[in-house]
C-alpha cells in the first residue's frame, strides 16, 4: 500500500509543474455555490473562479475545479495540503490571518476588498458620515459590523448578507454596510441601490490566493500572472460582478420621514412589478415616466387598470400614501434625471 501512496503523490506532483517549473495544470478549491465568489453554474461561475481560469490561462495550464463548501476556512485549508486541490481564493493578506498557519503562503493581491455603504439611489445615504441618526443593517460579527457599532450608530444585525439586503428592500434599514464583493453584487442586480465606498484605507483588505509553502514555484508563477493580468484582465472580471465600484458621487436628496415611508410600501407591494427604480420590468410599465398629474396617479392606483395585473389598491393603501408613492416616485424621476 505505501508503494501505491508513494507512487499517487508523484503523479500529482509530475501532473503540477515539469522539471522547469512550469505549471501545467491547476487545481482549484471552490464552492459550489456561493455567489459572487464561486459557483457550479457554468454561466455564472463567479470571480474568483474567472480569475483562476484567468491566471491559468496566462500561464498556459489547464483549470480543474475540485468542489468543496467553503464556509469552515479549516475544510478547504485541509482540502490544499492534502493536495487535492494547489490553490484556493480569497483570503487576506495580513499578518493575523497568516499567523497559525505556517504551511500555507498567499500570492500577490487581485483585488482589494473595502467597507461600503449600500443605500437607496435616492435619500442622501453616501457616506458614514450620512448614516448618523439612520437605522443602518450589518451582518454580525463582520467588519463592517465592528465598523458601524464603534461609531455608536443605530444598527440592526442580521445573521446572512442575504437577511440584511432583505432588510433593506423592506425598508426596514435605511442603508447597509458590506463588503465590496456583495455589496457590488447587490446593486448590479437591484436598480435603484448605489453602493459608495466609505474611503477609509485603514480598512481596506488586500486578497489574496493561497498555496501551499512548499510550493515556491507555484506562487511565483500565479504572482506573475496576476501581474500580467492587473491592467486590464482583473478589473473586467470585477466590473461584471459590480465590484469595482464608481466612486462617491454628491448626495442626493434627503427624503423626508414621509416619503421614506412611501419608499418603504413601493419596496414592498409595487417594486416587484415596476422595478426597484420604478422604471418599469417586463411585468409593468416606467413609473418614473408617468404623464398624468398626482390625482391622476391616484386614479389609476385605486382602481387599478382591469385585465392586468394591476389590481384596484382602494381600501389596502390610503389615499394620502399613494400621494406619498407618487412624489416619491417624482423624486426618483427628478434625482435620475440629474445623474
Ligand atoms: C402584479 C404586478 C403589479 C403590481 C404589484 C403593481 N403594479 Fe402598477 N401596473 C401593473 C401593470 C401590469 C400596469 C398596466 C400596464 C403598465 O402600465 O405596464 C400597471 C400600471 C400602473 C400605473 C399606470 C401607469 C401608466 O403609465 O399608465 C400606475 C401609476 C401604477 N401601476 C402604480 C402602481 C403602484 C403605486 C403600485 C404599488 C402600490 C403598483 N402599481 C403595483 C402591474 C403592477
Amino acid at each position: 500500500m505505501r508503494i501505491l501512496w508513494w507512487l499517487v503523490v508523484a503523479i500529482v506532483l509530475i501532473a503540477t509543474t515539469s522539471s522547469a517549473g512550469e505549471v501545467r495544470r491547476l487545481r482549484l478549491c471552490a464552492d459550489p455555490s456561493n455567489l459572487p465568489f464561486s459557483s457550479r453554474d457554468a454561466g455564472e461561475p463567479g470571480f474568483e473562479v474567472e480569475i483562476a481560469r484567468a491566471i491559468a490561462a496566462a500561464l498556459e495550464a489547464e483549470l480543474t475545479v475540485h468542489w468543496v463548501p467553503t464556509a469552515r476556512e479549516i475544510i478547504v485549508l485541509r482540502q490544499l495540503y492534502e493536495r487535492r486541490c494547489d490553490l484556493v481564493m480569497g483570503f487576506p493578506i495580513t499578518a493575523g490571518f497568516m499567523d497559525d498557519k505556517p504551511r500555507l503562503s498567499l500570492s500577490a493581491p487581485y483585488y482589494v476588498m473595502r467597507q461600503v455603504v449600500v443605500a437607496s439611489s435616492v435619500g442622501g445615504v453616501r457616506s458614514l458620515e450620512d448614516l448618523k441618526s439612520r437605522v443602518v443593517g450589518v451582518q454580525a460579527m463582520t467588519l463592517s459590523d465592528q465598523l458601524v457599532y464603534g461609531r455608536g450608530y443605530n444598527r440592526k444585525v442580521y445573521v446572512t448578507p442575504d437577511e440584511t439586503f432583505d432588510a433593506l428592500l423592506r425598508g426596514e434599514v435605511d442603508a447597509v454596510v458590506m463588503e465590496s464583493p456583495l455589496a457590488g453584487w447587490f446593486v448590479t442586480r437591484n436598480a435603484g441601490f448605489v453602493a459608495t465606498e466609505i474611503g477609509d484605507p485603514g480598512r481596506d483588505l488586500q486578497i489574496g490566493a493561497a498555496v501551499r509553502k512548499a510550493d515556491l514555484d507555484l506562487k511565483a508563477s500565479v504572482d506573475r500572472a496576476i501581474q500580467q493580468l492587473a491592467a486590464t484582465t482583473l478589473p473586467a472580471i470585477l466590473a461584471r460582478y459590480g465590484i469595482t465600484l464608481a466612486q462617491a458621487r454628491p448626495p442626493g436628496t434627503t427624503l423626508s420621514p414621509e416619503l421614506r415611508a412611501a419608499r418603504s410600501t413601493f419596496l414592498t407591494q409595487c417594486s416587484q412589478c415596476h422595478g426597484t427604480d420604478a422604471k418599469g420590468t417586463p411585468a409593468a410599465s416606467n413609473l418614473q415616466a408617468f404623464k398624468g398629474s398626482e390625482a391622476d396617479f391616484v386614479r389609476v392606483v385605486q382602481t387599478g387598470r382591469p385585465g392586468t395585473g394591476m389590481t384596484p389598491w382602494k381600501g389596502l393603501i390610503s389615499e394620502e400614501d399613494i400621494r406619498a408613492i407618487a412624489r416619491y416616485v417624482k423624486q426618483l424621476a427628478t434625482d435620475s434625471a440629474r445623474q
